[in-house]
């Protein structure tokens, strides 16, 4: 049976009135979220205490929901964990991929990506020393970059700014094809799009949980490995809980079986039964529905706002294939423009320098949400309504 899209909106607790397009920055909360952490909070945690390691089973929490998640990717069961931020993750996934490449000293992967994943990539390369070197290339032109020099090819599916998606297959075959390996960032793709990592030969991939997964701001991030590396990757952070005997206590360190070795500190559990309570929505969803009405959302977001207001350009490629969920616009005042559409209940965010960001998911947004969305995006547009001093001051986080 398809999903009823008209039937998950009624799954997340959104304010009356407001347009919320951001579920690609924070997803929002499950209904079943607060009494579900809450359980945990005074029943587990309140009379089990140190006792709901065991009783409550938190231990095996960041596999049990690794799993799940896993669905969603295309990963193979037993080969995604959660804990720790993305940006750790990246440099986990990262030193590891080096790690088994060490004749050769270049990670390659293209401006489009995140920052703080070409950050954590330069950090690593610091630490490294011996000529190891990051190395930067526009997104269209990574596939014929990758040469037999390059150790990891990292990138991030889907472009946080403008949308665009890389061909995962493609890249994959073609960083083998040379002898390299690839590293995915899934923060825009996992629980946005179908994902193929055991099809298409990913043999690292890291996500986020608190986008699309709406596991809440700060959720923990999750890491694939593919089972052919399962059992020989480093674990360059070498905490005690990717030991393969943590309470043994040992000196000395081992990493644990499989991608229980990814796993680094103590697990956030309050913040995991939050996730628990989205995977309870996402367990009965598919991915390929979501997709189909996503792509059916864009399309009626752009033909509206492009034929609204010619000012604002499309960022983000008309292509399905070569998209993602979310929808990108272009315009010099781009910030203060999006702070006039918050003013009036429509939720997206802004990306320096000039892009204005809509996150499309069916799970709680439908067809008559985008538009009013276009109505007001033509309202802003055509009043010249964002030109207002209060639009134009600069909050810490757009
Ligand atoms: C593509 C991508 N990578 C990495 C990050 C950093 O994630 P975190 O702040 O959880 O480390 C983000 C955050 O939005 C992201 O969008």
């Amino acid at each position: 049976m398809p999903t009823d899209f008209a039937a998950t909106r009624g799954l997340f607790d959104l304010p009356e009135g407001m347009i919320y397009l951001d579920g690609n920055s924070l997803g929002p909360l499950p209904r079943t979220a607060a009494a579900r952490v809450a359980r945990t909070v005074t029943e587990e945690w309140g009379q089990m205490l140190i006792g709901g390691w065991n009783k409550a089973g938190w231990m095996d929490l960041p596999a049990r929901l690794g799993d799940r998640i896993g669905r969603l990717i295309g990963a193979e069961p037993g080969t995604v964990v959660l804990g720790d931020t993305l940006s750790i993750k990246v440099y986990q996934a990262l030193a590891s991929a080096l790690g088994m490449r060490p004749d050769r000293r270049v990670i390659l992967s293209d401006t489009g990506n995140f920052p703080s994943d070409l950050y954590m990539a330069d950090g690593l390369c610091r630490t490294l020393g011996q000529g190891y070197a990051l190395r930067t290339v526009a997104p269209e032109a990574v596939l014929d970059a990758i040469d037999d020099h390059v150790a990891v090819v990292m990138l991030t599916e889907v472009d946080y700014r403008t949308g665009a998606r890389h061909d995962m297959a493609a890249m994959t075959a073609r960083a083998h094809a040379t002898g390299a390996l690839i590293v995915w960032d899934l923060a825009h793709s996992a629980g946005a799009l179908p994902v193929h990592l055991a099809r298409d030969g990913a043999d690292f991939a890291v996500g986020c949980t608190y986008k699309y997964l709406n596991s809440g701001p700060g959720g923990p991030a999750f890491i694939y490995v593919a089972p052919a590396h399962a059992e020989t990757a480093r674990p360059a952070l070498s905490g005690w809980l990717g030991h393969e005997a943590p309470f043994a206590f040992d000196l000395d360190y081992r990493p644990g079986r499989g991608i229980e070795r990814m796993r680094v500190g103590t697990p956030p559990i309050l913040q995991l039964a939050a996730l628990e309570a989205s995977m309870d929505i996402w367990d009965t969803i598919d991915i390929e529905d979501v997709r189909a009405a996503c792509l059916a959302l864009g399309d009626r977001f752009i033909a509206g706002v492009e034929a609204a207001c010619p000012a604002l350009t499309l960022a983000t490629p008309r292509d399905h294939d070569r998209r993602g969920s979310q929808v990108s616009f272009r315009h010099p005042q781009g910030y203060a423009i999006m702070q006039a559409l918050i003013a009036r209940g429509l939720i997206g965010d802004f990306r320096a320098p000039d892009i204005l960001r809509f996150g499309l998911t069916p799970l709680f947004i439908g067809a008559d949400d985008i538009d009013r969305a276009v109505a007001i995006i033509t309202q802003v547009m055509t009043q010249g309504l964002w030109d207002r001093p209060e639009f134009h001051a600069r909050a810490k986080v757009t």
